[in-house]
């Protein structure tokens, strides 16, 4: 048997959603769900194309609802649409033209809101912007933003003109930066003088002049002002937004777009080599961010909805931009996160714009706990009625928190499980349907066909882990790798191997299904830390620290950890002339987040002779976890090149 995880967790509370909850839903009965699942299973082509015809506005039908050649994949081929027009130009149509589509809050205080009508005429001007400045379709564009309401525009606005976008995290560094415009070749970069952050300001523009340096394909950068802080503006290379803005028109019709034509390229990191540019398209992930935007968070007209993660990750992507803008709702934005001045902000803007629902990441919900229920119980959020989770899996206590203390035992919880390359929400309870069991995401989405199986692609048994894997194409998966479709196979569709025709889509994480058919998610089964619901690639941060002239090999693993679910923790050999000591040890956490971002900031340095290996040099990172979180070590040590290591180390520590 080759179960990668065993399961440990035992938890019995089932939550059901209250009967006026139920009745108002968009889903309102099991019974409803097996019925819409079990038409997706029978005829996904039909529930597929049904769905992209009722909800989405096309420019021209498509021929081919689905096209498998696997691993590759076409949906709605030969359909043409935009996604900008889906999102905007569609409600301007109707009484949603005034509506408010984005409310944003600033770290300061201020605070703006834009209807529909003025969101449209925003992301117009920007895009008339971009091409005044060159940028054409199939053009690459780097975005490296906070979260202010023109990350969304400058996303739309690349969707309306058909450039692919390449949003780069505010967070990482001037390194990650220019890494990933290269790969991408991006030929303009959209920036602000800077951004705030936890009371302090990020010198985003600064960062990007670095990168700069050593991207040759960039030829433009367009900077908003948000801070007002001093920056160098290189003549003729960066303009500012609002300077270009006074001189073009609002004109701007969204450019007809292929449903394949790409509509982003997204970073996430492997366990090896360099990060991934995970590449989505347009037919698909627009239809499939709009439904399970519609079902899983219940979204109506009349609702606020507040997703608090970042836009340069994938949940800012599909669940603050396009899902519920394709849906016509209203979407609220935060600059900052939860910070010293105020750590009670999260619920004050809940009370300050009557928030209905919210969705956040693990990561946060144990620093709202670790700050005390008296900052939530301060604030009135009689308005919430529905609360989401996504990152990584959910801890049962942190779970009942989140529904005791914020959704005060109303408000039913989406445990929402997917990835940067699902793009979109793939195994959740739809709220008014089925109860929940805090820790499991509960059900696929109806149109997913979800699985746990051992390395032969067999189910395996009741409770029992194995590896969780997809075994239907989907609208909204990646579809390759950007510039390596080799990686793309080996990554995802290898692992297990496909049999009599049947392909399995390796997501890469550990699971085991209950005796009601309810996943449990049970964390990565490769080397790859999650960091506050952020997969980071050991060979990222190895790399980083092995750049310091003072280390010779550098290995670091997850520990787990109260706030963050795991923290880093590396373990180091320094050249021969070096010594160990703590300055050393401060100085290569700090060089880590001058080469990734604060993100990798490694919690522990613990300074060695020698790392465990295997006979062909491979670090077995397995053995250096169980170390760093001072357990025993029980799994198989016989591919040990070296025994006494283990020893060594055990002594250091
Ligand atoms: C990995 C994907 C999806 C947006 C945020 C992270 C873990 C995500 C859950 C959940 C258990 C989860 C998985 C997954 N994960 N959501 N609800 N329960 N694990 O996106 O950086 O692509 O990471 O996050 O391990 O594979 P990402």
């Amino acid at each position: 048997m080759s179960s990668p995880i065993e399961s440990v967790l035992q938890e019995q509370r089932l939550f059901y959603p209250s009967l006026e909850f139920s009745a108002q839903a968009k889903i309102g009965s099991l019974e409803q769900y097996h019925q819409l699942y079990r038409q997706a299973e029978a005829d996904p082509v039909k529930f597929w194309s049904d769905l992209a015809t009722q909800e989405l506005d096309w420019f021209d039908r498509w021929h081919t609802t689905l096209d498998w050649q696997p691993p590759l994949v076409k949906w709605f081929d030969g359909g043409k649409l935009n996604i900008s027009y889906n999102c905007l130009d569609r409600h301007l149509l109707t009484w949603r033209r005034n509506k408010a589509a984005l409310i944003w809050e600033g770290e300061p205080g201020d605070s703006r809101t834009y209807t529909y009508a003025q969101l449209h005429r925003e992301v117009c001007l920007f895009a008339n912007v971009l091409k005044q400045l060159g940028v054409q379709k199939g053009d690459v564009v780097g975005i490296y933003l906070p979260m202010i309401p023109e990350a969304a525009i400058a996303m739309l606005a690349c969707a309306r003109i058909g450039a692919p976008h390449s949003v780069v995290f505010g967070g990482f560094s001037a390194e990650a930066l220019r890494d990933r415009l290269n790969d991408g070749k991006a030929k303009l970069v959209i920036t602000a003088d800077g951004g705030w952050r936890k009371d302090a300001i990020v010198p985003l523009k600064d960062q990007v002049d670095i990168a700069l340096t050593h991207v040759p394909t960039v030829e433009n950068v367009l900077v908003v002002q948000r801070t007002g802080q001093k920056i160098q503006m290189l003549p003729g290379r960066d303009h500012w937004w609002h300077d270009l803005k006074q001189g073009v028109n609002a004109d701007c019709p969204a450019e007809p777009m292929a449903s394949e034509d790409i509509l982003f390229i997204l970073y996430t990191s492997g366990s090896t080599g360099k990060p991934k540019g995970v590449v989505h398209t347009t037919a698909g992930y627009n239809l499939y961010t709009h439904i399970t935007t519609q079902w899983i968070f219940d979204l109506k007209d009349t609702d606020v909805y507040w997703c608090t993660a970042d836009v340069g990750w994938i949940t800012g992507h599909s669940y603050i931009v396009y899902g519920p803008l394709s849906n016509g709702a209203t979407t609220l934005m935060y600059e900052g996160a939860p910070r010293p001045s105020n750590p009670g902000c999260t619920w004050e803007i809940i009370e300050k714009h009557g928030v209905n629902i919210f969705y956040t990441a693990p990561t946060a919900i144990r620093s709202f706990i670790k700050q005390g229920e008296h900052l939530p119980k301060a604030r009135d959020l009689s308005s919430l009625r529905l609360l989401g989770t996504v990152g990584e899996p959910i801890n049962p206590e942190a779970w009942m928190w989140y529904y005791r203390i914020i959704g005060q035992e109303r408000c039913p919880i989406v445990d929402t499980w997917w990835q940067t390359e699902t793009g979109g929400i793939m195994i959740s309870a739809l709220p008014g349907a089925m109860a929940t069991k805090p820790g499991s995401a509960t059900l696929p989405f109806p149109g997913i066909i979800a699985d746990v199986v051992d390395l032969e692609g067999n189910p395996v048994g009741v409770n029992e882990g194995g590896y969780l894997v997809i075994k239907h194409p989907f609208p909204s998966m990646m579809r390759t790798i950007y510039n390596d479709p080799d990686r793309f196979r080996s990554s995802y569709w290898e692992h297990i191997p496909p049999k009599e025709g049947q392909y399995f889509y390796f997501a890469g994480d550990g699971a085991r299904k209950d005796e009601d058919g309810y996943f449990w998610v049970m964390g990565r089964v490769d080397d790859v830390i999650n960091v506050a619901g952020h997969r980071l690639g050991t060979m990222e941060i190895e790399s980083a620290l092995v750049s310091h002239p003072a280390v010779a090999e550098a290995a670091v693993v997850g520990k787990p950890d109260e706030i963050k679910g795991e923290e880093i923790c590396a373990f180091i050999i320094l050249e021969g002339s070096q010594t160990a000591n703590e300055e050393l040890a401060q100085e290569l956490k700090q060089h880590v987040v001058k080469e990734i971002g604060a993100i990798a900031r490694p919690g522990e340095i613990k300074f060695t002779d020698a790392l465990p290996k295997t006979r062909s040099g491979k670090i077995m990172r397995r053995l250096l976890r169980s170390l760093a979180a001072q357990q025993e070590i029980t799994s198989d040590t016989s591919t040990l090149e070296d025994r006494s290591v283990l020893d060594k180390l055990r002594e250091g520590a």
